[in-house]
């Protein structure tokens, strides 16, 4: 099914934690603001894991089928592209595949 960004704007409450949506502003988690369709680990001003710095050197952009795979489980996600153990530094896992889809399309939308 296709997300809804209005309901999407609700799943973000999770996110604010430790991102926000406004361009440049980082907080325990880089910026979201344009993610979709960025490359991997593309905030310059941000300090991201080692283990996710490994996936990114493998090259891909942060898109749909990415999002929700490494929503569900960021570190699994992050050590599958970066064959290595390494760990992504986000511990948050968003299960729920109906809110994927929406905070996706918000994410897309903003
Ligand atoms: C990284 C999305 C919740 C902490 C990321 C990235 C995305 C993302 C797309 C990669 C960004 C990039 O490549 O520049 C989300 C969404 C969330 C969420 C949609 C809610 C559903 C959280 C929460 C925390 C968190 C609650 C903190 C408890 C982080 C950290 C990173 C990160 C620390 C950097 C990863 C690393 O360097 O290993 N997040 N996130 N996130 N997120 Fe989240």
């Amino acid at each position: 099914a296709a997300g809804d960004a209005a309901k999407g704007e609700k799943v973000f409450k999770k996110c604010a934690a430790c991102h926000s949506i406004e361009e440049g502003k980082n907080k325990v988690g880089p910026s979201l603001h344009g993610v979709v369709g960025r490359e991997c680990g593309a905030i310059s001003d941000y300090k991201y894991s080692k283990g996710y710095q490994d996936a990114c050197e493998k090259g891909f952009t942060i898109d749909e089928a990415f999002l929700d795979e490494y929503l569900k489980d960021p570190s699994a996600k992050i050590s599958a592209i970066a064959q290595t153990k390494e760990r992504s530094k986000m511990t948050f896992k968003l299960k729920d595949e109906q809110d994927i889809q929406d905070v996706t399309e918000y994410l897309k939308q903003n």
